[in-house]
């Protein structure tokens, strides 16, 4: 590399000062242009040493350190804040990277961590500073191929009108099937817009410090690093866009300043992008029509409605379909999944709810035991009871959406007719 990577240390402790030093000692890229022990040193400083990348405590005597991003960010806009902090700081976390952080990591970093997060966001300053984005400026932040691979990923989403139906249960165990049955080489990623009440995170025992919050609000200037640094990883292989941490938060999406492309731009925007770095994004939606559902629609290539076999549910997403056919929403990108199937065959059979709608892309059986292991531990069932019933719908399901959205589409039927058959039996059923 011609040019070092130029990085400012800041910590009040000495010794903490000193690790970092060292660590950094190893990589022949990287020089320690400047070691301070306060955010107010680091703000008189920085525009003195000009480092590409600061290292910053965030508990620091004096301004603390989001004080001191900002401040920085403000009088450097291409420096590249990487945040430090004890575990179990996440809040912090979110605002320091509100302030304009880049990155962060927990204290105390592994070489590895810490070299290579240095070297990626500078990547990404370089980046910065050569304008928009060219094919190779992208591949060089993504580790220095020369041309990227630009995705065209699937998006699938998962719906039902009423709550407690399997909604979020399939969204999160079919995520991590197909990201189990297609391998690395597939980038799985897996959305909560339930934006007020989403629980994602707590279906996989993740703590997110980043949501789809924090992505919004750089929704005209996304680039992959941003993306995902701000998404979430389970063991999976599967990466998490959370939900916002409280429902107050989720207002930025009704703010404008993003082009305007129908329902929900800014969502729309973030879910495009997602497009291009994954090959399957995954939605999990809140239960109600709105614009950020229509957002969705509009993106699915497959849009799946869940249900179980109860009347009041049956019929929600009978009037959901009634729905859709009056958007003109086209029938091939709908599917409908029918879950907690009672094997023992009490109450409506799932064979009538296809009759009176549309033939189910699965039945996943009831078993209350499973998921209800699952809720309580974070564990999604998928995991521990692959080889069961449940587990193996579940499996089933991925492989379905897998060949449907990579065959080549059927030939076109004549929708008006199709959709008057399937809703034939309808009315001795609700
Ligand atoms: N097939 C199933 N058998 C038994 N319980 C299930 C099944 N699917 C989901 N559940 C349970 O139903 C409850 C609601 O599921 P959830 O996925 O949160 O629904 P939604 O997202 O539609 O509100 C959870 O406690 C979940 O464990
Ligand atoms: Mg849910």
């Amino acid at each position: 590399m011609a040019e070092k990577i130029r990085v400012m240390i800041v910590d009040d402790i000495p010794e903490t000062r000193e690790q970092l030093r060292k660590l950094l000692s190893f990589d022949p890229d990287i020089e320690v242009v400047a070691m301070v022990g306060s955010g107010e040193e680091a703000v008189s400083t920085v525009t003195k040493t000009i480092p590409d990348v600061i290292l910053m405590d965030i508990n620091l005597p004096g301004i603390d350190g989001i004080t001191a991003t900002g401040k920085v960010v403000e009088l450097i806009p291409t420096v590249q804040v990487i945040m430090l902090s004890v575990q179990g700081e996440t809040d912090y976390m979110r605002r320091a990277m509100m302030a304009g952080a880049r990155d962060y990591l927990t204290k105390p970093p592994s070489a590895d961590e810490l070299l290579d997060t240095i070297h990626r966001v500078f990547k990404l300053r370089q980046k910065m500073q050569t304008g928009p984005l060219s094919p190779a400026t992208l591949g060089a932040a993504r580790g220095g191929q020369a041309t990227p691979t630009i995705r065209q990923g699937k998006v699938i989403t998962l719906y039902s009108p009423k709550g407690g139906t399997g909604c979020t249960t399939t969204a999160v165990n079919v995520s991590i099937a197909m990201q189990a049955m297609l391998g690395t080489d597939y980038k799985i990623c897996l959305v909560d817009t339930n934006l007020q009440f989403g629980d994602v995170v707590i279906f996989m025992k993740l703590q997110p410090s980043r949501t789809l919050t924090d992505l919004a609000q750089h929704a005209q200037d996304l680039d992959p690093d941003l993306f995902n640094t701000i998404l979430v990883p389970h063991s999976s292989g599967v990466k998490v866009l959370a939900a916002p941490q409280s429902p107050e938060e989720a207002e930025i999406f009704q703010e404008g300043g993003v082009e305007d492309t129908g329902a929900n731009s800014r969502l729309k925007t973030i879910l495009n992008f997602a497009r291009q770095e994954y090959d399957y994004i995954i939605i999990d939606t809140a239960h109600q029509v709105d614009d950020i559902l229509l957002a969705t629609l509009d993106l699915s290539d497959l849009f799946l409605i869940v249900t179980r076999p109860t009347i009041p549910e049956i019929r929600g997403a009978r009037q959901f379909v009634e729905l859709l056919q009056k958007l003109n929403y086209s029938f091939d990108r709908i599917g409908l999944v029918i879950n907690s199937v009672d094997n023992k065959r009490m109450g409506i059979q799932p064979e009538a709810i296809e009759r009176a709608m549309m033939p189910a892309i699965v039945h996943i059986p009831l078993d209350e035991r499973i998921a209800l292991k699952a809720a309580n531990y974070g564990v999604p069932l998928i995991i521990q009871n692959a080889k069961t019933p449940l587990g193996q719908a579940i499996a089933g399901l991925a492989k379905s959406i897998h060949s449907r959205l990579t065959e080549a589409p059927p030939e076109q039927e004549d929708t008006a007719n199709d959709t008057q058959r399937r809703g034939g039996g309808l009315g001795r059923l609700l």
